[in-house]
């Protein structure tokens, strides 16, 4: 047997998509396993699927940082230590510099809950509303310089309802989030999916 891809999961709040991770990881045959988890929050919600599936968990909290540089450095730090064949972003909130995102060039993951390159940044559900879409989704892409910018690796379509709201629309859109992410590192598991050698 090939040996498993081994995913740090970098997560900011509930870790609803880093549960789902866990959960897929755990059916038999998973291409992948989640082997470290990294918070920037102490006590965010996260933390619990991890310790409930005996992961190790790491908070490095952004606020005992001076500048984005430093925190960014210790994560790096963090993350080199765990040794992951992928680092992958799972509603972590943070903007990170463009150091530590050419130190993983290749190897960091990002979900976004909007079709990239739609509503990039903060709000996307709101958006989409806003601009009277009738379709929305999410996005699994590598991470390059630029907010929620990097070649697509997978997308899933949610139709937007009549009556949606920002709720109920990023709550269909996070089931949608769920499976997308375990088929993305599936695909990079498996070499279906790889960094575009010409991407910056
Ligand atoms: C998810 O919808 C994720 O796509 C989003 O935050 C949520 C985290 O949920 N990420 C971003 O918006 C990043 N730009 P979770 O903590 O339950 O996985």
């Amino acid at each position: 047997m090939t040996a498993k891809l081994k995913v740090a999961v970098v997560i900011s709040g509930g870790g609803s998509n880093l549960k789902a991770l866990i959960a897929a990881a755990a059916q038999p045959g998973a291409a992948f396993e989640v082997t470290h988890v990294f918070c920037n929050r102490p006590g965010a919600g996260g933390l619990a699927h991890a310790a409930a599936a005996g992961i190790p968990t790491m908070v490095i909290d952004h606020k005992g940082f001076s500048s984005r540089g430093a925190f960014d450095a210790a994560l790096d730090t963090a993350l080199r230590t765990a040794e992951p064949d992928i680092v992958a972003l799972a509603g972590f909130m943070r903007i990170l510099t463009a150091p530590f995102i050419e130190s993983w060039r290749g190897k960091m993951t990002n979900i976004h809950p909007s079709l990239l390159p739609l509503y990039k940044g903060l709000h996307p559900h709101r958006q989409a509303l806003e601009a009277g879409a009738t379709m929305h989704g999410c996005t699994v892409h590598w991470v390059t310089p630029g907010v929620d910018e990097g070649p697509i690796i997978a997308q899933a379509e949610v139709p937007i309802l009549p009556g949606d709201t920002e709720e109920t629309l990023q709550a269909r859109t996070l089931i949608a989030e769920h499976k997308l992410y375990a088929q993305a590192l599936t695909m990079i598991a498996n070499g279906e999916a790889s960094f575009p050698p010409s991407s910056s």
